[in-house]
């Protein structure tokens, strides 16, 4: 197993390039991903076309700024796929996991039950007042949210994020607009983000996310 350039996320070169993380519940695989043993360390194998981060990475984005002991705020975070991964890369902060479907959330939950730095909650994360009291300020904001005001709920939230803190967002072209190409939505995101924030990087990440950008900004007053 090989350190990346990024914080906690290793390689493995075979036919393919994987990506791991290091498993933070030994022996436990919460969606059927590999589980691999090396040298007294378990190492869980990512799938980069089901997490945007880890298509993110494969396109060489050039920072996530994700650190041990950082506190993240993850909007979107459905049955916990890529938070239970961020989780084992921040192994000594801890992840707000918010998403605003009861199913899913019931999933979300067994994942959090077995991992003691997931926090789950059920909330829209348009209504931040139902949620402001039970969450910390943040050093990172991971949004994946489809909707068309996605870049406004993103705004919102920024209140928990702390000055120079960093936002990992991911945006899904056509659930903003189906009649538009995806590039001319992504010039238009690009514009209104920053507004309110740095832009650090982006990537597109056709093939393994069709129509979907990931930006990395930072947050400065
Ligand atoms: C594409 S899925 C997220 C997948 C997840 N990020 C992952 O990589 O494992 C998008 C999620 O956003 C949630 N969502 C959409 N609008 C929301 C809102 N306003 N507040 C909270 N969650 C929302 C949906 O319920 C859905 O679970």
């Amino acid at each position: 197993m090989e350190k990346t350039k990024y914080y906690g996320i290793y390689t493995k070169q075979n036919k393919k390039i994987k990506y791991y993380t290091e498993n933070l519940t030994p022996g436990i695989s919460f969606f059927g991903e590999k589980l691999i043993k090396e040298n007294d360390k378990e190492y869980r194998e990512t799938n980069i076309r089901r997490s945007k981060l880890f298509a993110a990475v494969s396109k060489h984005i050039s920072n996530l700024f994700l650190k041990k002991n950082n506190i993240v705020l993850y909007l979107g975070a459905s049955h916990g796929y890529t938070p239970s991964f961020i989780s084992d890369i921040v192994s000594e902060g801890y992840v707000f996991c918010l998403d605003f479907a009861p199913r899913v959330v019931r999933d979300l939950v067994a994942v959090c039950e077995k991992r003691e730095n997931m926090i789950p909650i059920l909330a829209d994360a348009k209504k931040i007042d139902e949620y402001k009291d039970r969450i910390d300020e943040v050093d990172i904001i991971y949004q994946d949210i489809a909707q068309k005001n996605q870049v406004e709920i993103l705004f919102k939230n920024l209140e928990f994020l702390k000055d120079k803190g960093y936002v990992l967002f991911t945006v899904k072209a056509r659930s903003i607009d189906v009649t538009k190409h995806p590039k001319q939505i992504f010039i238009e995101v690009e514009k209104k983000l920053c507004k309110n924030l740095k832009i650090i990087d982006y990537k597109i990440l056709d093939p393994y996310e069709k129509d979907h950008c990931f930006f990395v900004c930072q947050k400065i007053n």
